[in-house]
């Protein structure tokens, strides 16, 4: 856990300084510090809500896919829900078994799919199907490779996009989004999988959004999946109900909501529907690694005019994006807290030429500042990085029973360079 020492320094564990770490070189900022042993017990309580009913975890490798953390949350015995065939290829060299492997996406290229459908003895557990058209493209590849693939059903339940409660960027339920198949298109999708022998139909699914801090939208979501899963049951024979990922985390507003909370309410209804002898499969991302990353960077500079107050650090909107694209707030604290320095709002702005490189108000010491954590970076943090204005990718420190036990370290400015003169003209 992150945790303030009496000495004022935040460090993972009480051991793992997060200014050791930013004024070591060898790692410096910024730096991402994940704590694999909180990302560990986060698998461990979420499965536990299944009270051994047969479900899958299958852990959403969009939200950070650092290896490490891969290989940590399948030791929890998670599987994958995987984007593209790089994240299959990840999640197969992590040591995912290609059936615990699930594969949305609404634009599969063929390679992708082919990935999936040649994956292991019988390719991967199931590739989510996310339109009708989309059917006979995945029947073709699985002719081409002389296989019976398993495929899934995602539908878009359609549910209204305010009662969602989330940025309308990361919902994915409603009549308008990209995702699933659309309830008033479900019947031809079954008749075209009853026509298709190359494929077989072994689980429905929704992912409705992302960032709920209550269960409202996701039992909603869960229960128009459930009723039509009663249906496809009458003409297929179903192993699973896929009921999507979306488990919010506390970024300092409150999340009432625990991602078991959400487990263990799907598993009622799932009950009541008659559909408990299915098995359950959720696809967290966020809720198993979001509290446990934090963004370590340096004050470069702190600027006063009037009664505005900035701070200048070096990690911007390239390295953790959310803020620019969702205006979504992480605390930011001191790394090192002087108790009696005064405290007064700072807006704490990255170093990209823009002005939504901007991570808000923040209160923060006058002073002397070296560096700050940006907390609850964990999720959709490094996986969303870019090298926007040539600034390189962030380091990454992996903590581990007290002990770094791991880093990517930060990409030197001239290996950018070289990419950027790899054209050769
Ligand atoms: C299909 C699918 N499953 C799971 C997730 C993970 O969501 P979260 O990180 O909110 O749990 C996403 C996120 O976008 C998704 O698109």
């Amino acid at each position: 856990m992150l945790e303030r020492r009496p000495d004022g320094v935040l460090a993972v564990g009480q051991t793992v300084s997060l200014a050791d770490v930013a004024r070591d070189p060898s790692m410096g900022t910024p730096s991402y510090v994940y704590d694999l042993d909180a990302m560990a017990g986060e698998a461990r309580e979420l499965r536990a809500a299944f009270e051994g009913a047969p479900h899958l975890v299958a852990y959403a490798v969009k939200a950070n896919s650092a290896a490490a953390v891969v290989k940590t949350l399948v030791a929890e015995g998670c599987g994958a829900d995987v984007v593209s065939g790089a994240e299959l290829l990840l999640a197969l060299r992590c040591g995912v078994l290609p059936d615990q492997i699930v594969f949305s996406g609404v634009a599969k290229t063929d390679d992708e799919l082919d990935r999936a459908v040649l994956a292991g003895g019988a390719g991967i557990g199931a590739i989510q199907i996310e339109s009708v058209e989309e059917i006979a493209r995945i029947a073709a590849r699985a002719k081409a490779a002389g296989r019976v693939a398993r495929v899934s059903m995602r539908i878009n339940p359609g549910v209204d996009a305010d009662a969602l409660d989330t940025h309308s960027y990361i919902a994915t339920g409603h009549d308008e989004a990209k995702f699933g198949v659309p309830l008033p298109s479900v019947a031809d999708a079954l008749d075209r999988l009853a026509n298709a022998p190359e494929l077989r139909l072994v689980g429905v699914g929704s992912h409705v959004g992302s960032q709920f801090t209550s269960t409202d939208a996701y039992l909603a979501s869960a229960r128009a999946l459930f009723g039509i899963a009663k249906d496809v049951r009458s003409r297929f024979a179903l192993s699973f109900v896929d009921a999507g990922g979306g488990f919010g985390i506390d970024y300092g507003d409150g999340c009432p909501a625990r991602p078991a909370d959400f487990v263990r309410a799907t598993r009622k209804l799932q009950a009541e529907l008659g559909l408990g002898d299915l098995a359950l499969y959720t696809e967290p991302g966020r809720s198993l690694v979001g509290a446990h990353g934090t963004l370590v960077a340096r004050v470069i500079q702190r600027k006063i005019s009037g009664d505005r107050r900035w701070t200048m650090i070096d990690a911007g909107m390239n390295d953790l994006m959310r803020p620019a694209l969702y205006q979504a707030r992480h605390r930011i604290v001191p790394v090192v807290l002087d108790a009696s320095a005064p405290v007064r709002p700072y807006r704490v702005v990255g170093p990209v030429c823009e002005s939504s490189d901007d991570f808000g108000l923040h209160d923060l010491p006058d002073g002397e500042l070296r560096e700050v954590a940006i907390l609850d970076a964990g999720a959709y943090g490094y996986s969303m990085a870019s090298r926007y204005n040539g600034r390189p990718l962030p380091a990454e420190i992996f903590v581990r029973g007290g002990a770094v036990v791991g880093k990517n370290a930060r990409r030197p400015p001239e290996e950018w360079v070289e990419d950027r003169l790899r054209a050769g003209i």
